[in-house]
């Protein structure tokens, strides 16, 4: 049977959003109505997943170019052979070289925030998923809805946010990190800091989320350093309160991706190589200007 005659399948993951799709092979091009029935359920779902996929880098990089053009990452040394796009994940350590980034995710954040225009998503494909003793995997990547997080606000508190913009910055002291990341100065560079608003408009949905990190954000516009900060702590925590979060459980063949307008993530770090091994390729999507 050939994709355009099946219609996709969507079985809900979390409690208002993440979903499960059926009936699509990525190692094929989509035709139009199959692409569109996604795309509807990425913008409705924010974190999708496409179990038990085996794609080639070339069919992944096929798919995410049916959203829009790839970003290149600050972290690009870390891209496969021949493919500039696609990003390694990896813990793994092979004759003392690291295959891949090994700390992307270690903090709640948006990816590429400290961007003028961050990427639209970003998509996981699952090549190697680290298992406890029972079976049960390690690793799991952890969402939270930033708006749900911003719908929940009291209206004081939006009002407070209503207009302000907060700076996002890539060299920004990681609070919540123990062994943070050395970035170069030439990273630092190609990434000055940059504004956007706090409460950002989703550009398909319409609906607001709140767009801060703790540990991404430097300040916001008009407060003083010591009340911005602790609105961005108080906001960030509220973000990733338990009741906004969904636990993605990996698979091998997994093809996920998120919406980093509509939601922030972490990995949750229970892994370490050896033995643990775990091996995802990346690619970001570019994205539009924060409104
Ligand atoms: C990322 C990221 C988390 C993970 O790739 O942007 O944050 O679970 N990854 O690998
Ligand atoms: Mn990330």
């Amino acid at each position: 049977m050939s994709a355009s005659s099946t219609q996709i399948t969507i079985e809900p993951l979390g409690r208002t959003f993440g979903a499960a799709i059926g009936n699509v092979d990525l190692s094929r091009a989509l035709d139009d109505v199959t692409f569109a029935e996604i795309e509807a359920a990425f913008a409705k779902w924010s974190v999708i997943v496409f179990r038990d996929q085996k794609i080639t880098p070339d069919d992944q990089v096929r798919f995410a170019r049916r959203f829009g053009d790839l970003e290149i990452n600050a972290f690009e040394k870390h891209a496969l052979e021949g493919y500039s796009g696609v990003l390694k994940i990896s813990n793994i350590v092979e004759d003392g070289k690291p295959l891949g980034y090994a700390d992307a995710g270690s903090f709640w954040h948006t990816d590429m925030s400290y961007t003028k225009t961050p990427p639209r998503l970003t998509m996981l494909y699952a090549l190697e998923v680290p298992l406890n003793a029972d079976g049960t995997p390690k690793g799991d990547t952890w969402f939270a809805s930033a708006v749900d997080a911003y719908d929940a606000l009291d209206d004081a508190t939006k009002r407070t946010i209503d207009g302000r913009t907060a700076t996002h910055f890539f060299g920004a002291k990681k609070r919540g990190v123990k062994k943070p990341v050395q970035v170069t100065q030439e990273q630092l560079d190609k990434n000055p800091p940059v504004d956007h608003p706090i409460a950002r408009t989703h550009p398909v949905s319409d609906r607001k989320a709140i767009y801060v990190t703790a540990d991404e954000c430097t300040g916001i516009s008009g407060l003083p350093e010591t009340e911005a900060l602790r609105l961005l702590k108080q906001l960030s925590d509220h973000v990733v309160k338990p009741e906004f979060q969904y636990h993605h459980k990996w698979q091998v063949g997994d093809v996920l991706m998120w919406d980093n307008c509509a939601v922030q993530h972490v990995v949750h770090r229970d892994y370490d190589f050896p033995p643990d091994r775990r091996m995802m390729h990346r690619v970001t999507v570019n994205g539009s200007v924060p409104f």
